[in-house]
This record gives C-alpha cells, sequence and structure tokens, in this order.
C-alpha cells in the first residue's frame, strides 16, 4: 500500500484518539455497522480529500467497512493530524497521504496519489480533487461514477462548474443537508472557530470587540459563541438580509472600513476573497487579532498586510506578530487557514457524525443511483437528511411527538378554515 504520512511511530496515539472520537459518532457507527454486513461499497475506489482529523478517520474506517477501496489525501496543508494519518495506514490499511504543515507542491502530490489509485467516486471538501480531475487528470473521467462534496466553498465551485458546462459527473452536495449546514457549520464552526483562536492567543474574550466578517451559518454560530464569552460582536456584511438577521440577533452592523478601527478580534467567514485588506490593517488597534475560518486562506490580504510591515516573527504556534510601518501590530493566526483545524481539531466528532453520516449513506446512494444522475450538482435525498436527523435524537435520548391521523388529515385538507 503506498502512504506518506510524517511519522508512522506515532500511529498508537493516533488510534486511541480515532476510538475515543468515535464514541461520540453513534450515528455513524450505526452505518459502519451495517456496511460491514452489506458491503454496499464492494469494488467502488474512492477518493477522499478532507481534513485528516479523528473524525475523518471514522468516515474513512466507516468507507472501508463498507467494501472501498480508500485513498485519503488532505483537504488544508495546515488541517492534517499527523497521529491520525500514521493509524490510519499502519492500524487501518488505509492508504493515506497527507502531512500537517506540507507546501503546495506536496498539497498536490498527495492529491495526485490518492488519485493515482483510479477512483470510481470522489469525495471532496473544497473541490480541489475534481479541479485537479477536470484539468490535470482527465483521463479518469471515463471510469468516476460520481462523487460528493463537503463544504459550502466547495459546493459554490461545482455550482459554478455546472453553469458553465465543465461538470463531468454528478456530486451531491452533501453540506446542503439540513443535518450538515445547519449543525457542522453553524454549532461546529462556532464552538471550533473559538477553540482555535484561544488555542492560538490565550486571549480573554470577555469584553472585547469581535469582529465577524460574514453572517452565513458559520459566521451566525460565531458569533453566538463570542457573545456568549462576553464579547461585543460586530458583524460586516454584503447581503442585505443576512446583515438584518444579525441586527434582530442584536448584533452590531458596519462596513470593515469602519470596523477595522474598533475591533479587537476580527475572523473572516464568508468564502470571498480579500475581505480584510491592506488598508484596512494600517487602521487597525495596536495588538490587533485577525483569524480565517472560511475555507480558502484568501479572505485576508496576507500579501497586503507583508508589504505595509516592517517586521514580522512568530510569537505562539499559529501566531505571527507583524509590526506595521505605523509601528501597531497586527497578529496574524494560522497563516490566514482555516483556524479551527490549523491550531485547534476542527469540528467536535458529535456535529461531525451527521455530515460524516451524510458523506457515508450518500456514497451509497451514488453507488446506486449515478446511471440515472446528469452531470449535475444535487441536493442530498431528503429520506437521508431526515433519517440522519431521527438517529441523532435517538442516540441523544431526545423523545418527540407524532402526529395523530386527524392531525395528518388536518395538514392535508383545505376545507377547514377560521
Ligand atoms: N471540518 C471541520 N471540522 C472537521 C473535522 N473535525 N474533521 C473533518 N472535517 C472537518
Amino acid at each position: 500500500m503506498n502512504y506518506d504520512v510524517k511519522d508512522i511511530g506515532l500511529a498508537a496515539k493516533g488510534k486511541l484518539r480515532i476510538e475515543y472520537a468515535g464514541q461520540e459518532m453513534p450515528v455513524l457507527k450505526l452505518i459502519r455497522e451495517r456496511f460491514e454486513r452489506e458491503k454496499p461499497l464492494a469494488g467502488v475506489t474512492l477518493a477522499a480529500c478532507l481534513h485528516v482529523t479523528t473524525e475523518t478517520a471514522n468516515l474513512a474506517i466507516t468507507l472501508k467497512a463498507g467494501g472501498a477501496n480508500v485513498g485519503l489525501c488532505a483537504s488544508n496543508p495546515l488541517s492534517t493530524q499527523d497521529d491520525v494519518a500514521a493509524a490510519l495506514v499502519a492500524e487501518y490499511g488505509i492508504a493515506t497521504f497527507a502531512i500537517k504543515g506540507e507546501d503546495n507542491d506536496t498539497y498536490y502530490k498527495h492529491i495526485n496519489a490518492a488519485l493515482d489509485m483510479g477512483p470510481d467516486m470522489t469525495m471532496d471538501d473544497g473541490a480541489d480533487t475534481v479541479a485537479v480531475i477536470h484539468s490535470e487528470r482527465k483521463d479518469l473521467l471515463k471510469k468516476i461514477i460520481g462523487g460528493t462534496e463537503e463544504t459550502t466553498t466547495g459546493v459554490i465551485r461545482l455550482r459554478s462548474m455546472e453553469r458553465d458546462g465543465a461538470l463531468q459527473y454528478p456530486i451531491i452536495a452533501v453540506n446542503d443537508a439540513d443535518t450538515k449546514h445547519m449543525f457542522d457549520n453553524r454549532y461546529g464552526t462556532g464552538q471550533s472557530t473559538m477553540d482555535g483562536i484561544i488555542r492560538a492567543t490565550n486571549v480573554l474574550m470577555a469584553g472585547k470587540v469581535f469582529v465577524i466578517a460574514g453572517y452565513g451559518w458559520c459566521g451566525r454560530g460565531l458569533a453566538m459563541r463570542a457573545s456568549g464569552m462576553g464579547a461585543r460582536v460586530v458583524v460586516t456584511e454584503v447581503n442585505p438580509l443576512r446583515a438584518l438577521e444579525a441586527t434582530m440577533d442584536g448584533y452590531q452592523i458596519m462596513p470593515m472600513a469602519e470596523a477595522a478601527k474598533i475591533g479587537d478580534i476580527f475572523c473572516t467567514l464568508t468564502g470571498d476573497i480579500n475581505v480584510i485588506r491592506k488598508e484596512r490593517f494600517a487602521e487597525m488597534k495596536d495588538g490587533a487579532i485577525v483569524a480565517n475560518s472560511g475555507h480558502f486562506n484568501v479572505e485576508i490580504d496576507i500579501a497586503g498586510l507583508e508589504t505595509i510591515a516592517k517586521s514580522h516573527r512568530q510569537v505562539r504556534d499559529f501566531n505571527e506578530e507583524y509590526t506595521l510601518n505605523n509601528g501597531r501590530r497586527v497578529y496574524l493566526l494560522g497563516e490566514g487557514r482555516l483556524i479551527n483545524l490549523a491550531a485547534a481539531e476542527g469540528h467536535p466528532p458529535s456535529v461531525m457524525d451527521m455530515s460524516f453520516a451524510n458523506q457515508a449513506l450518500c456514497a451509497e446512494y451514488m453507488r446506486i443511483h449515478a446511471a440515472e444522475l446528469e452531470k449535475k450538482v444535487y441536493a442530498v435525498p431528503m429520506d437521508i437528511d431526515q433519517n440522519i436527523a431521527a438517529l441523532k435524537l435517538k442516540s441523544m435520548g431526545v423523545n418527540i411527538d407524532t402526529l395523530t391521523a386527524e392531525q395528518v388529515k388536518y395538514l392535508s385538507s383545505w376545507e377547514h378554515g377560521t
């Protein structure tokens, strides 16, 4: 088996952590047990480009239990947990290509190594695998039946490929399942981003002005947590509806040009490019902390920051101090990459349980239905989404009501009014 990990000697530690995380992933466990019996992915080679974490390990093990031959590479150069990568190879026999801190060339070498396994399916987080296949590895297209995509940014890229007529196989947008974005993007990103910022800085949140760029599901989640820890939350938005929502949720809204002057901590979660530009850094207070929790490291204009900095040094893990020409210091976290995965461990397993249950069930769905699908981006089938919600509630010991026959009849009738 081919693999490339930092240190295979870390495998024992990784295995313990994978098992520990697995205890918080009951829905995925149920799926794994069924997959072991039914082998729905027998004969499928699956190239997965995901953050290599304890949670992803539990997904990879589930896919393998279902009969898949899995090749796993990282979906971000800084998100790999090296002990997990080692354990996947040594303890679970899963071909893994991922090293925390890998450079750009190695990142793409690893994607290509997973693709060299000749996938029938792809599983992406950010659509880098799909992009490589459609540009440099078109030879692989004839074998691929379909794929899945984990995140908002990836779904946006794929829809743009679909619009351009470029997409060559069907993809299920796992991100768009309710049991994914309502929980992973909101509660997962909210908690893990806060975790990453705190680990990189040890800053006290109480009393700080916390500026959040982007009020999508991730921004909402982070705003809740920052506010809950005593920070004064300022939101910047371009979308009037979202800005209105943030206002009525009790936050202060203003353009970044104003927020830059008053913020203590800044975090971008927009999915777009150059959200904090060079001129904003010069306006920030001395000691401002700047981080990103959007998928790619494009939201903070680091090149611009470097042009107005007279010196630069690393002061803690994932924390670089830039002293600007105006004498003020700005702290850039995690090289502007996803701070929750760079400086912390990403979302907790309990929330990834639902995201990855969607991934596993959508891989199975794709295996069965690929021939009926067009070269388009598809929603997660409603019954998969509902089933995951029901199983998650059950695993949490939460019971809900069911409609009476009279209520079902009422909801499907139109005769009753005032
Ligand atoms: N994305 C966000 N958190 C994650 C995690 N813990 N594992 C895999 N992907 C993630």
